[in-house]
Parts: C-alpha cells; structure tokens; sequence
C-alpha cells in the first residue's frame, strides 16, 4: 500500500512547499518513490493558486531542489483512505487540523521527528524572513520522519 505524506501549514506557500520538496528529494534518493506520495496544503485559503514564496524557492533552489507547486487548502479527502501522515509544521496547524477533522491518530509535529533541534515549532518565515534556519530545521525533520515511516510502515 502506498504511503501518503501531507505537509500542511497555515498558507502552503513558506513552510509546507519546503518540506515537500526536500522530503520528495529524500524519498527519490532512497528509491522510495513508488511507495511513498508526498504533497502539501495550507489550513487557510490565503493564498490558494500561488507559487510557493520567493524566499521558499531560492533556499530550494541554493540546494538544488526544484519545485512548481501551486498553494492550496487541505480538504476532508486528504486527511482520509489509506495510510495518510498529516505533518503540521507548528502547534497552531495541529490545533486547525483537529478542530476541522477531529481526533486523527496520524496528526504530528515535522520537528517532533528532528533530531539536532530542541525547537518544536517550525517558525513562519513570512514575517521573519528567515528561510534558512527554516530549510535547516524542515531538513532536519525531514530525515527523522523517512526514518520512522520506513520503521513503522515497512518500506
Ligand atoms: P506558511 O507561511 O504558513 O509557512 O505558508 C505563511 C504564509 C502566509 C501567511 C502566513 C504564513 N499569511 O498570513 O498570509
């Protein structure tokens, strides 16, 4: 069974799309590609229909990573059929997440699976314009969670 991976913050332009996009490149590197879908969505409509922020696709960029996502906003299906991760990128995604689609069991922290931080909440580079301590910890996550799906599921 495939495995699906949704990243979510508040505009799935900063946050979400990063972690989308370095997760994708763990997952090809590991010739997972087939096993596990990743994909991301905002908790708001805010900017729906956008690319992903400037400052999102230069760090992607810088590392080499190429991403031509467009924002849009998590509904009812997403969080249902099949073996769905939902990963929120701060405490307030999680607290949405579970006043939309109640109690989930899969509902986690991205930094929760961290490994060289102590920071639990990924901070909003749209107001801190802090793109690359952001790329530094979603990475960091990142390569927590292929470990532990990989542990738990299997693949
Ligand atoms: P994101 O960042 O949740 O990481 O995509 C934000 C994007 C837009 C807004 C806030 C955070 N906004 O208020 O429009």
């Amino acid at each position: 069974m495939t495995v699906r991976v949704l990243f979510v913050c508040l505009g799935n332009i900063c946050r979400s799309p990063m972690a989308e996009a370095i997760f994708q490149r763990l997952v090809d590197e590991a010739g997972l590609s087939d096993a596990i879908e990743v994909d991301s969505a905002g908790t708001s409509s805010y900017h729906v229909g956008e690319r992903a922020h400037p400052g999102t696709r230069r760090v992607l960029a810088h590392h080499g990573i190429k991403y031509e996502g467009k924002a849009r906003q998590i509904r009812s299906e997403d969080t249902r059929n099949g073996m769905v991760y939902l990963i929120a990128m701060d405490s307030e995604n999680v607290v949405e997440l579970r006043r939309r689609f109640g109690d989930l069991p899969n509902i986690h922290r991205l930094l929760d699976f961290a490994t060289n931080t102590s920071v639990h909440d990924v901070p909003d580079p749209y107001y801190s314009d802090n793109f690359d301590y952001v790329y530094r910890l979603v990475e960091d996550g990142c390569r927590g969670l292929l470990q532990a799906i990989r542990a738990n599921e299997g693949v």
